[in-house]
């Protein structure tokens, strides 16, 4: 059975979208990207259809991230089929959790500010870089890649899978 993550943000084109595409590589290079289902979506439907904020996608690109995500809003039934829903701030795990009808899909959602320990003096939560300059989207990716590397550990051993 897939490991399924879900990466929640506001409106799913610049945040989750990245997460997605940074937690992929992860899979992939680690020889496991097919026990994993890794996908994103937003509390917000406003970008519904659209592919990642042209910064984002620069930014992310001269990682060598190629994000290509259409945006959608979260439904109830990804409640229920993922297993991991990471939120990326506390607006957006209140609006999850309270769109969530069981303490078991309350139980799935993680907060990706746990996973971040290089930048933790000064970030407990990935903020929205939307509003923001360039630093904010290499802020965010920064975040994005400390904090996916933790949580990719903290599956890797609690579920036990071999990695190369
Ligand atoms: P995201 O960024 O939540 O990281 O995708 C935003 C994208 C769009 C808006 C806000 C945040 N917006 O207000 O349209």
């Amino acid at each position: 059975m897939k490991i399924k993550i879900l990466f929640i943000c506001l409106g799913n084109i610049c945040r989750s979208p990245a997460a997605e595409g940074v937690m992929q590589r992860l899979v992939e290079e680690r020889g496991i990207d097919n026990r994993f289902e890794i996908d994103s979506a937003g509390t917000y439907s406003g970008h519904q259809g659209q592919l990642p904020d042209p910064r984002m996608r620069r930014h992310a690109s001269r990682r060598g991230y190629n994000l290509t995500h259409r945006a959608r809003p979260i439904t109830m039934s990804d409640l229920d089929y993922f297993d991991i829903i990471v939120a990326m701030d506390e607006s957006n795990r209140r609006t999850i959790a309270r769109m969530c009808a069981t303490l078991e899909q309350e139980k799935k959602i993680v907060m990706m500010g746990d996973y971040i320990v290089k930048l933790r003096a000064h970030y407990d939560y990935v903020p929205d870089p939307y509003y923001e300059g360039a630093e904010g989207f290499e802020i965010a990716l920064d975040l994005l890649e400390d904090a996916c590397k933790n949580l990719f550990d903290d599956i890797i051993k609690q579920t036990k899978i071999t990695t190369i």
